[in-house]
């Protein structure tokens, strides 16, 4: 893969920052920075040429307006010089003016005009009572904070415009920039101290999205645990607050930075959805909130529990962005929306492009846990070469003194008595076999029992004298102090150097605890959330620069740390340690919601065996479950009957077929295994809608009754289509070809039978 300049606005930023936050252990941003958004060109690879972003001001009224693909976004500056949201919806015609932005009238003497007004960006002072973007606390004590619009810059897709506290030179400079293929709009602030003293950030969001006043509004969020993640939740949106977030230092499993909210009855197609994902993989928060108006807002950014954030004369902080959009076309679009914004905008990929499609992998962890050695291992490759594996990784166990869970981490040197000549040997077998090879990292751990910990028991995060509480028994190495960084860059970038190695596999498998950081000034320990991420992002992205050829993948014990940001910077992201295919079924869904599935790494296992659940698969279901996302195989290929081989090799070569469809095309979620659904199934259509695939599943047969028929969506309605049995069988009248008109309304009976059945069905152009 070529290097990836189009690595995005997040981690772009980040590199930029890279080497001024390894120097100084607060970081303070001095650069102007990069757009949010990649270059307009970056986009091609979305279906149609999306017309440009227009971003305009009407000095008459004193209104911006953003329009970019079927959006249009408008805010003014009211009398107050505060900025006020306007509308946030289906886009407009170029001619409809949006009336002035006015401040709300005092409602009663307990809810003044201040806080009843919507803000894109409120500062905690004056009256207000709902969620503040910004809360500061003054050298002299003053709390006061009250935000106005200054000025304003417009250039290609980007909107700057800098507010200014009433009295104090505290200025805050908001960027908003608007993807022009699908509206999504990502947002961000710039916090700047030109007062003659120190100040303190006690809270910073991105952003306020504010939605048009009602009560019959539906949230949905992700939330989950270890082998549990991404499950779906929807609710009614009430008086009061909803707050999802992570106090963890990572973006952790129990609440992902997405949200979704629906007014009335929309459904997976149709009805107006508002949408957002913050870009972070720290500790995060999103309030949802209905005001005592009735009023919605969503305001997100770093979570502001033990946060404190102290900024000397002349310096900065830079917010995470926060993007969002808009589908007047039910959460299917959404996610579609977002799915095509991630693979143009967000995920590295070379200039012009789409991410190059996920190779199909092996991966060795569940096959043998940490008795990896050469021998073993080559066993392995040489089974998964055998059918069709592209890319043969190798997980924990292979350095230190690393038996088991209780030792090794740290020590990032081969261990001699697994592989008493190095890696070499393996690297080269698995080359010759055809395949490329990954190697399982766990870069920011360290346990007690390692050369490290003895020789530098300071560089964990911990409180001095405190106990040191070790989960998985293991501590989080403090990234933020620069001699940490430069060591865990100093290892991984040596490893990579000394050998061929594609693809990284970085790991994380616990949260932090007792955040304390007692080498740094005392007014500073409590930047370590935001240092500490900027430290992960700037490793990785230079990592990135001086290994382009080399993949990363983030993990965090499955999928603890996805999000926009750390998506910014890797290629893929392990979804769940749950490999049960019937359960990933429900985890993939939830998933799809926030993220492309071109993402989203599923291995086939022995789950009959080693899975959550005890129970039995077929090889073809447990197939065809992974071949929803990016395929991978996990399963002890020493244990398969010559059966499985067959199933797999043909199942391997089928989805080479497809995945350019499936990684990249679009999602349809036919029918939702929400809810303890006996049934469900996914459709994906190629962007040139040439190929489409299906993939159906029941749980189990209940009184005999046939399975739903399917009726596809997002194919040409003129155009024949021939269906290809993957596996599985169609009922006996199914025509062999058919209009996509036909597909479409007519739709398409699935045999499915018993227990666990799965069928997968191509439908391709002629
Ligand atoms: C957690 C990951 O999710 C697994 O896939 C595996 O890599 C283990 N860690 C290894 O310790």
């Amino acid at each position: 893969m070529r290097p990836s300049s189009s690595l995005s606005q997040i981690s772009r930023a980040t590199a930029k920052v890279i080497a001024r936050a390894s120097l100084l252990p607060l970081l303070c941003l001095l650069a102007p920075q990069p757009p949010l958004l990649a270059s307009p060109a970056a986009l091609a690879g979305a279906p149609g040429a999306a017309a440009p972003t227009t971003i305009t001001y009407d000095n008459a009224t004193r209104t911006f307006r953003l329009d970019g693909g079927g959006v249009t976004y408008i805010f003014g500056i009211n009398e107050r010089n505060e900025l006020q949201s306007l509308y946030w919806g289906h886009r407009l015609a170029p001619a409809d003016r949006i009336p002035a932005a006015h401040f709300a009238k005092e409602h009663a003497s307990f809810d003044a005009s201040n806080t009843t007004t919507p803000q894109e960006f409120a500062g905690w002072g004056a009256e207000l009572y709902v969620e503040p973007a910004l809360k500061i606390t003054f050298a002299d004590g003053n709390r006061d904070l009250v935000l106005h619009y200054i000025s304003h810059t417009i250039a290609a897709n980007t909107l700057t415009i800098v507010l200014r506290d009433i009295s104090r030179d505290l200025f805050v400079t908001l960027r908003y920039s608007m993807d022009s293929d699908t509206g999504i709009l990502g947002r961000s602030a710039t916090i700047e101290n030109r007062t003659q003293a120190g100040l303190t950030i006690e809270q910073a969001a991105a952003a306020s999205w504010n939605l048009p006043r009602g009560t019959d509004y539906t949230m949905h969020y992700l939330s989950g645990r270890w082998a549990g993640e991404s499950a779906l939740h929807s609710q009614l949106i009430q008086p009061g607050k909803t707050v999802i977030e992570s106090r963890r230092g990572s973006t952790g499993h129990q609440n992902n930075p997405w949200f979704a909210i629906n007014r009335g009855p929309a459904t997976e197609q149709s009805g107006d959805v508002w949408f957002g994902a913050l870009a972070w993989s720290g500790s995060w928060s999103i309030t949802l909130e209905q005001d005592q108006l009735q009023q919605i807002r969503v305001t997100g950014g770093f979570n502001p529990f033990d946060f404190s954030y102290p900024l000397s004369p002349g310096q900065k902080l830079e917010t995470p962005v926060f993007y969002a959009g808009y589908s007047s076309e039910g959460m299917g679009e959404a996610s579609r929306l977002l799915h095509r914004f991630e693979l143009a905008q967000i995920i590295p990929h070379a200039p012009n492009q789409l991410p190059r499609p996920r190779p199909v992998l092996y991966n060795s962890w569940e096959a043998t846990e940490f008795n990896v050695d050469e021998a073993g291992q080559t066993a392995l490759a040489e089974k998964a070469a055998s059918l069709g594996v592209e890319r043969f990784v190798m997980d924990d166990g292979w350095f230190g003194q690393r038996k088991d869970d209780h030792a090794g981490l740290g020590d990032w040197y081969v261990n001699p008595q697994k592989f008493p000549n190095g890696l070499a040997p393996l690297i080269k077998k698995v080359h010759s076999l055809g395949m490329d090879f990954g190697l399982w990292f766990e870069p920011e751990m360290v346990n007690p029992d390692s050369d490290l910990y003895r020789k530098h028991p300071d560089w964990v995060i911990h409180f001095e004298g405190r106990p040191e509480t070790q989960a998985r028994n293991q501590l989080v190495l403090n990234l933020a102090m620069p001699e940490v960084r430069a060591y865990v860059f100093g290892f991984l970038d040596k490893t990579l150097t000394d050998y061929d190695i594609a693809f990284v596999k970085w790991d994380y498998n616990r949260n932090w605890s007792e955040p304390g950081w007692s080498a740094t000034k005392l007014e500073d320990q409590k930047t370590l959330p935001v240092a500490y991420i900027h430290n992960l992002y700037s490793i990785l992205a230079e990592l990135r620069a001086k290994h382009p050829k080399v993949e990363f993948e983030s993990c965090s014990g499955g999928g603890g740390r996805i999000d926009l940001g750390i998506l910014g910077l890797t290629e893929e992201v392990w979804t769940s340690d749950n490999t049960d295919p019937f359960d990933r079924l429900l985890i993939q869904d939830g998933f799809t919601h926030a993220y492309t599935p071109g993402v989203m790494m599923a291995w086939v296992t022995d789950s009959s065996t080693t899975g959550r659940n005890h129970r039995n698969f077929s090889t073809a279901y447990r197939f065809l479950s992974s071949m929803q996302g990016g395929l991978g195989i996990g399963s002890n290929l020493n244990k398969w009957t010559p059966d499985d081989f067959a199933t797999a090799k043909h199942m391997v070569a089928e989805y080479k077929t497809i995945r350019e469809t499936v990684q990249h095309g679009s999602l349809y979620r036919l029918i939702s295994p929400q809810g303890g659904s006996e049934y469900s199934a996914t459709q994906s259509v190629s962007r040139d809608r040439k190929q489409s695939v299906a993939f159906a599943f029941l749980h189990s047969s209940q009184m005999g009754y046939p399975a739903p028929r399917l009726y596809l969506q997002g194919l040409d309605p003129n155009a024949v289509y021939r269906t290809h049995i993957i596996h599985g069988s169609l009922s006996k009248d199914t025509p062999e070809s058919a209009s996509g008109a036909f597909w479409m309304s007519h739709g398409i009976d699935i045999d499915l039978q018993g227990d666990y059945d799965a069928a997968g069905i191509v439908f391709q152009q002629q």
